[in-house]
């Protein structure tokens, strides 16, 4: 690696890959129903009660076989690959802001850690079951901190997750309601403490995108904006206003090289905001049709279809596409990538797919700016 370069540095979501840590299925737990978040089964099952407790150690142990599968092609490619530190996420927590009976899982390492340029965030998250996650990535935090004095670790403000910081009836909205409210962006946290998951949002160099979500409120996108904003990058919130359960921008709206963002047919970006884009000469090309309805995802998957654009880029040139994703596979071969492929069905229950279960610490680049008409446009 070049020694010039600190030990941290990512800039955006597909510039060549060195580092990066991919998730693990090892103890996890079934996501407890809490203020936050109401897992439901699906398909034929659906309305009987969700389990609780841990996985059967047959859904882990498949689980695990495809991430090391992940992990294995990823090394093919000369990338280092780091891998959680074991917790007993079976551990009831008692704190003194709230309870919950058991934690969740290290599977998707995006929703809650993040590398910007030379900082990592730690995420403050939005569920109590994922509050205490970012100790899984502990120990790989402090060797790159101990390794390169350039190297900045921030842990943003952790919220209190009282009972208070959500709106509970939320989950119980119908649907117009819901979509009456989502306008204003109410959804089930308020808007009183910082909160944000780092899945929400997109790298785009000196330009970040954030989702305004059920995960990540307006307090959660100012505390981002005070914080980076001095370091010179640029905030920019975002919403998909079709979108009714948004948390998580990585299955509606994915950059895959300067130039090109893979978009979610159902979840078009508000016009205005697509504005920045296409004024810089950007493309937002559709993905095709998911291969499977959002019925016929795995039992206890609380994402959608749309986890079928959850992918993963190792270079601008490369992308990991699940290996049945076909119709994705075909147009991303024709839009001029090398498409690789590996089995991920098995992780999907864990939280997502490629891009959810991976971090980028390293890539190649450094923070460019991909929308000169906003520069242009600053007072001089
Ligand atoms: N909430 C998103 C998943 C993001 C990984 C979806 O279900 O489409």
């Amino acid at each position: 690696m070049n020694d010039n370069v600190p030990v941290v540095n990512s800039w955006n979501e597909w510039d060549p890959l060195r580092e990066v840590v991919v998730g693990s299925a090892t103890g996890a737990c079934f996501e407890p129903t809490e203020p936050g978040n109401r897992p439901q089964r699906r398909g034929s099952a659906s309305g009987t009660p969700f389990p609780t407790g841990p996985k059967p150690s047959e859904a882990t142990e498949k689980a695990d076989e495809e991430l090391a599968g992940l992990a294995a092609l990823l090394q093919s490619q000369g990338v280092t690959v780091h891998r959680p530190a074991p917790m007993n996420f079976g551990q009831r927590l008692e704190t003194p802001t709230f309870s919950v009976e058991n934690q969740y899982c290290a599977t998707c390492p995006r929703d809650v850690m993040i590398t910007i340029g030379n900082e990592i965030i730690e995420a403050p998250m939005s569920r109590r079951a994922r509050y205490f996650e970012y100790q899984a990535y502990r120990d790989i935090v402090y060797r790159y901190w101990n390794a390169d004095d350039r190297v900045r670790w921030t842990t943003a403000p952790k919220p209190s997750m009282s009972d208070a910081m959500y709106r509970s009836d939320f989950w119980d909205w119908p649907i117009e309601q819901r979509h009456a409210r989502m306008h204003s962006s109410e959804f089930c946290v308020t808007q009183d403490e910082v909160v944000f998951d780092a899945a929400d949002m997109s790298r785009f160099g000196r330009d970040i995108m954030v989702q305004e979500s059920m995960t990540t409120n307006r307090a959660g996108i100012r505390w981002l904006k005070r914080h980076l904003e001095p370091h010179g990058f640029r905030i920019h919130p975002v919403h998909f206003p079709l979108d009714y359960f948004p948390s998580h921008i990585d299955c509606t709206f994915v950059p895959l090289r300067p130039g090109l963002v893979l978009t979610n047919p159902d979840r078009p970006i508000e016009s205005s905001e697509a504005k920045m884009f296409l004024d810089n000469d950007w493309e937002l090309v559709d993905a095709p049709p998911p291969v499977l309805s959002n019925d016929e995802m795995p039992q206890y998957c609380q994402s959608s279809k749309w986890l079928s654009m959850n992918v993963f880029s190792i270079s601008p040139e490369k992308v990991v596409v699940e290996q049945r994703e076909t119709p994705l596979q075909d147009m991303l071969d024709r839009l001029g990538f090398e498409v690789y492929t590996v089995p991920f069905r098995n992780v999907f229950e864990f939280g997502g797919s490629l891009h959810c279960a991976t971090w980028d610490i390293h890539r190649e680049g450094t923070r460019e700016d991909y929308f000169p008409t906003l520069t242009q446009s600053l007072p001089v």
